[in-house]
C-alpha cells in the first residue's frame, strides 16, 4: 500500500497540482498575438507575420532586443518612454505578468 502511494498516487497528485499553472502561463509569442501586436508588427524570425492591413510605419521586431533591453521595452509599451521623441501608438492592455513575459521575450530577439 505504501508503495502504491509512492509510485502512483503521489506522482498523479503532483501532476494534477502542477498542470493548471503550466496551462495558464503564456509564452512571449502568445502574449504578442493575444495583445494584437500583429495588427502592426511582424516578428519574422519567430514565424509571426502581421495582419492583412498592417501599419506600414511599424517595423518587424526580429532584432528589437539588439536595440532595447526589457526594462526599456516594458516602459515603452506602457507609454512611459519615448522612441525618437514619440510615444508608442498603443498602450499595453494586458496584465503585469503578461508585460514581463512579453518584454523578456522581445529582449531575446537579437
Ligand atoms: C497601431 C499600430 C501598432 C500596434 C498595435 C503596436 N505597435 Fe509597436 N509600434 C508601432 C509604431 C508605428 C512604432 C514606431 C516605428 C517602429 O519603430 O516600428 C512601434 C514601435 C514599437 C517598438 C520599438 C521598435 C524599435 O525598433 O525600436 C516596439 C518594441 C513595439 N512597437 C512593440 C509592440 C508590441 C509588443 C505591441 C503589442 C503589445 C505593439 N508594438 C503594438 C505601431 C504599433
Amino acid at each position: 500500500m505504501k508503495n502504491l502511494i509512492r509510485t502512483s498516487i503521489l506522482p498523479m497528485l503532483s501532476v494534477m497540482l502542477l498542470a493548471p499553472t503550466a496551462a495558464l502561463a503564456e509564452t512571449g509569442p502568445e502574449v504578442f498575438k493575444s495583445q494584437n501586436c500583429t495588427s502592426c508588427h511582424s516578428v519574422t524570425k519567430a514565424g509571426i507575420s502581421r495582419d492583412a492591413t498592417p501599419d506600414d510605419k511599424a517595423k518587424d521586431l526580429s532584432d528589437v532586443g539588439a536595440r532595447h533591453d526589457k526594462k526599456w521595452l516594458a516602459g515603452f509599451l506602457l507609454k512611459k518612454n519615448d522612441l525618437e521623441g514619440e510615444k508608442h501608438k498603443k498602450s499595453f492592455q494586458g496584465t503585469t505578468d503578461q508585460l514581463k513575459t512579453l518584454a523578456t521575450w522581445l529582449e531575446t530577439l537579437k
